[in-house]
């Protein structure tokens, strides 16, 4: 029988009925019912009872293989047994000091170790204010006002960064050669705007022209080498290469965003496209599924942080317990890890664009590491390599049945078509996941 998108909602809404009873009664205290809205699994989120390993447990009674892993944060699933003695020994010698606490040092340390670029590293509480203190260290040090991010990059919700994340469908302002900025929410004040140069993935020549022109008060480039939150775009190596030369040349600094993908590798994605970068912003996986920033850079960047003319300072900055967390995350994350978890990802990509590929589908996986995207275009074989290629080509109705039916039958991926894989996830979870794609993909397309 033909799936379709009523069907999978019923399916869905019968199977995580509890979930869509406690979602209604928690909006009475909290707008929408969650704190976060990225909860939002259609119809309504999914609560979750518990976490264990690849799995999660929801209220409803029900097991689900996670690829969504906290959006990337969990490379180790849940409750991994290294992260969680961790915490128990940080939290039997106690947890919030007003005093500096070996964790963070050693954080520090790692993190150094692995990225060639890092040679210094101030830790907040997460990534959203980890790029606006990059920001700030960018500013000072360039004596510049404007940033420059790209056009469906995403890096954090505070109103500096906060625009034109996910321009939607009917709003995608200026030519795609020179996208204009909107912002993420409403009020984001206008002069925000003002400040903010916008980008367009995969253009160098229109790039490099937009940044000419702007040099003069253009203190940085904020980017990830692979998009992900705003919709996952793959940056091809000679234009990320290409970045970096013009903004080398223009004095303006490289800012490279590795909050998501720095689970690519050992010395994170900017270790793949060998890329070195002015300053890092990490997140996620550092802090081991603790709150935990973190941005890092050459030293000469971290001078005036030192001397105090730069303030980044904040209560819960560094936190015992993130860094202690962190430190338990990296530590199994060795280069053995970061291989394996990546041909996990492989398997899923070649197994089923191969099979798409054979049977004339319009859908594809992509991107590259533990960090999927998933997509049903207009037709087979459709490249996606900006942001308005997916605003232009995903069908958004097939991708929302895709993540409904899955619930139902035991996965959870990302809605929104994004995969994230975690260590403890076997050869036999990937067929799985293989073999049930197909089935719903035949269900849905079926004639
Ligand atoms: C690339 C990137 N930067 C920044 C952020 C913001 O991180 P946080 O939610 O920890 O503030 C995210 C979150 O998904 C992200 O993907």
């Amino acid at each position: 029988m033909k799936i379709t998108l009523k069907d999978s909602t019923e399916r869905f809404k019968e199977k995580f009925k509890i979930s869509g009873e406690q979602t209604k009664k928690c909006s009475e205290v909290i707008p929408g019912g969650y704190s976060r809205h990225t909860f939002d699994y259609g119809p309504h989120a999914i609560f979750v009872e518990r976490g264990e390993g690849q799995y999660i447990f929801t209220i409803d009674g029900h097991r689900l293989l996670d690829f969504n892993n906290n959006f990337t944060v969990n490379v180790l699933g849940h409750a991994h047994p290294k992260i969680a003695s961790a915490l128990s020994e940080a939290i039997a010698i106690g947890w919030s000091f007003g005093n500096p606490i070996k964790y963070e040092f050693q954080l520090a340390q790692m993190i150094c170790e692995r990225i060639e670029a890092v040679e210094r590293v101030k830790f907040s509480c997460s990534a959203s204010e980890s790029c606006i203190s990059a920001v700030r260290i960018a500013r000072a040090n360039t004596g510049k006002n404007k940033i420059a991010k790209f056009e469906g990059g995403y890096h954090g919700f505070l109103d500096d960064l906060a625009i034109s994340t996910h321009p939607s469908f009917d709003r995608l302002p200026g030519p795609a050669k020179k996208p204009l900025p909107l912002p993420d929410s409403a009020g984001i004040p206008n002069n925000t705007l003002e400040n903010m140069i916008l980008l367009p993935q995969n253009d160098l020549e229109s790039c490099e022209k937009i940044l000419r022109e702007n040099a003069h008060d253009l203190a940085c480039v904020m980017m990830e080498l692979q998009a992900v939150a705003g919709g996952i775009i793959v940056l091809d190596r000679e234009f990320v290469h290409g970045i970096r030369a013009i903004t080398q040349e223009l004095g303006i600094l490289m800012i490279v965003d590795e909050t998501i993908t720095l689970r690519a590798g050992y010395h994170g994605l900017q270790g793949i496209y060998d890329v070195k970068p002015d300053l890092v912003v990490m997140g996620k996986i550092i802090g081991g599924g603790l709150p935990l920033g973190a941005v890092g850079g050459r030293k000469e960047y971290f001078d005036m942080v030192e001397s105090g003319q730069i303030s980044l300072s904040g209560t819960h900055h560094g936190h015992p317990l993130a860094t202690r967390a962190g430190i338990a995350c990296l530590d199994v994350m060795d280069e053995a890890a970061f291989d394996r978890l990546n041909g996990l990802a492989d398997r899923i990509k070649n197994e089923l664009n191969g099979w798409a590929e054979e049977n004339n589908f319009p859908f594809q996986v992509y991107g590259a590491f533990s960090c999927l995207g998933y997509a049903f275009t207009d037709k087979p074989g459709r490249e996606l390599k900006t942001h308005r290629d997916l605003m232009t080509y995903i069908n958004g109705e097939h991708l929302q049945t895709f993540a409904l039916e899955m619930a139902t039958r035991g996965f959870f991926p990302v809605h929104r078509g994004q995969l994230s894989l975690s260590v403890p996830m076997t050869d036999e979870d990937i067929d799985g996941f293989i073999t049930t794609s197909k089935d719903i993909i035949e269900g849905m397309l079926e004639k």
